[in-house]
């Protein structure tokens, strides 16, 4: 767009008269010269800090880099507040509010006068939120990242966000592990400022923004208190104001190229199976066709590169001094993979951006030709209990459970399920399949992070460690095991998990792609008469609009009405 054509916010800065009072006057009651108001770029810096968001906790430093680059480059940055969803916090699961974050966004992008943002977003669902509701008015944006804590330690010994918490809580309820010890590790998991240090879902989808182009290099893997990170923010501030000088909308970088290469990059990196669904919810905001089938044929065949946690045993700091996600992506660059023509916020291409990237430690960064794991991206799975597809993570999986037949031991929802795992009668052992149902989108309400079912103790005392788990939860990205996760439709919405009964066989083929419920038409049929109905939730609210409006897990668990966008049109006058 030529510097002299009139921005957004010049229809409320640029105006004579009565209305270019009342939009400047009040913006100088902090003290903002009238300089400012010149047709410069406005940029809108959408901050998730919060208290009751951790991983985000400081951005109230992070953003006053953001505003020194956008000043720096001539721009005039006005910060402005959105929902926050601090994933370890918020009941009951971060997930439920994660569209409703986005409205926030995308209303207050179209009702501002910004002509450009920044998208400061760490804890899990502030990430795609920001992204989705920024996708939707389609204006210049980039991302910038909080970056991740600081290695976790605890007696000589480096544990993960998440991971090592399922891993140790196993170990208590199997009585290996002495409950104090268990809380002592509770003081030495998150010692510094930034998220989840894991390749769990805050990891995975710092990791999309600068696979999909939409934040700039290093943007995954500097720790938030690397002195680098205040860097990324300011050189972030700084670019966003020549992205709009040069109108580098969002739709010109999320591209489906650039969804092609996210989805490379997750199978990479051993990402989150969260990604599959804010990937899908993204690409539905800026009008890019991405389906469920697309993650298996693109990336499940593609090798893991990163030894991280939870498929491995490295840390984000680890990956960091490694090279960080460029020295991935160069991987995939030189493998002939990637889509190194796509264009990035920096106005570069991924393939100009990390074509030459270092790797320092080929133990976190595997090269292409010898991977860390092969063929170990995201696998989809259809069959007559997941009619619509469910998900399952084999890089995160125990190998020989990717093909197994089992006894299905029911939980009919997640408080069935805490009533009776611990229960020593359970009548369950290692071969059963554990099922659990109503923790979809609708039945939770959310898709609660449940996925990841504890073991029977009884099971944990003889050395079980994993199982065949099936759900229509997710799992945290922090999270391991042979768990299936997103089964469409949900139990909720009357899809066949909620027809599955205890004792009936259930197969898992994972190479052929296969779940299936060996139940026959006829008795599906009779129990589907049968069948109750979906929980009752609250009937008002945000809770009502979500449950009665939200998609199923292979459609991105958006609500129907905010596929698509509406662009960033200026509303009529307020007065
Ligand atoms: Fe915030 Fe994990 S709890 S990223």
């Amino acid at each position: 767009m030529p510097e002299e054509r009139k921005r957004r916010s010049a229809q409320w800065f640029g105006r004579d008269g009565r209305e270019g009072f009342i939009y400047r006057t009040w913006v100088k009651n902090r003290g903002v010269p009238h300089d400012q108001f010149d047709g410069r770029p406005v940029i809108g810096i959408c901050n998730t800090f919060s208290e009751l968001t951790p991983c985000n906790s400081h951005f109230r430093q992070l953003v006053e880099h953001v505003k020194h680059g956008v000043l720096e480059a001539g721009g005039f940055p006005l910060e402005f507040p959105v929902m926050s969803l601090g994933e370890s916090v918020v009941r009951p699961t971060a997930m439920l509010f994660r569209n409703l974050a986005s409205m926030d966004v995308e209303e207050s992008i179209r009702a501002n006068p910004m002509d450009g943002v920044v998208l400061m977003f760490g804890c899990d669902k502030t990430t795609p939120s920001l992204l989705m509701g920024a996708a939707s008015c389609d204006l210049p944006a980039i991302g910038i990242s909080g970056g991740p804590m600081l290695s976790g330690q605890w007696r000589g010994r480096e544990i993960g966000s998440g991971t090592g918490i399922w891993q140790m809580s196993e170990e208590v309820r199997a009585g290996r592990m002495p409950l104090a010890e268990f809380c002592e590790a509770e003081s030495c998991m998150h010692r510094s400022q930034g998220h989840c240090m894991t390749m769990g879902t805050a990891s995975t989808m710092a990791s999309m923004v600068e696979a999909l182009g939409m934040g700039l290099p290093g943007n995954a893997a500097i720790p938030a208190v690397d002195s680098r990170r205040n860097l990324l923010a300011r050189m972030a501030g700084r670019r966003i104001v020549d992205m709009v000088r040069e109108d580098l909308v969002m739709s010109k970088i999320l591209t489906r190229e650039a969804f092609e290469n996210a989805i490379m990059a997750l199978a990479a990196i051993g990402g989150s199976t969260n990604a599959v669904i804010h990937l899908i919810a993204l690409a539905g905001r800026i009008g890019v066709k991405l389906e469920l089938e697309d993650f298996d044929r693109i990336g499940s065949r593609l090798p893991c590169l990163v030894n991280l946690m939870p498929s491995g045993k490295y840390l984000m700091e680890d990956l960091c001094y490694a090279g960080g996600l460029p020295a991935v992506l160069r991987e995939l660059v030189e493998a002939g993979v990637l889509h190194a023509g796509a264009i990035t916020a920096n106005g570069r291409t991924i393939g100009e951006n990390n074509r030459e990237a270092p790797c320092w430690n080929r133990e976190v960064v595997h090269p292409w030709g010898k991977p860390f794991k092969p063929a170990a991206g995201i696998a989809v799975l259809r069959g007559n209990l997941a009619p619509s597809g469910a998900v399952i993570k084999p890089s995160a999986a125990t190998p020989a459970l990717l093909k197994h037949r089992g006894r299905a031991v029911v939980f009919e929802d997640i408080d069935d399920f805490y009533g009776r795992i611990d229960d020593d009668a359970l009548d369950v052992d290692e071969t059963s399949v554990m099922v659990l149902k109503n923790c979809g989108p609708k039945g939770y309400p959310g898709m609660a992070e449940c996925g990841n079912m504890p073991l029977p103790p009884k099971l944990l005392r003889k050395g079980i460690t994993d199982m065949v788990r099936i759900s229509d939860a997710r799992m945290s990205g922090t999270a391991y095991g042979t768990v299936v996760l997103h089964v469409a439709p949900e139990a909720a919405a009357g899809g066949p998990l909620a027809l599955v009964r205890n004792g009936d066989w259930i197969e898992l083929d994972v190479e052929k792609r296969r779940l299936h419920l060996e139940v026959s038409d006829a008795e599906l049929a009779k129990r589907r008469a049968e069948w109750k109905g979906p929980p009752k939730h609250l009937a008002r609210g945000y809770y009502k609009l979500y449950v009665d409006h939200v998609l199923q897990a292979d459609r991105g668990a958006d609500l129907d009405f905010l596929v698509g966008g509406s662009g960033a049109a200026v509303p009529r006058d307020n007065h």
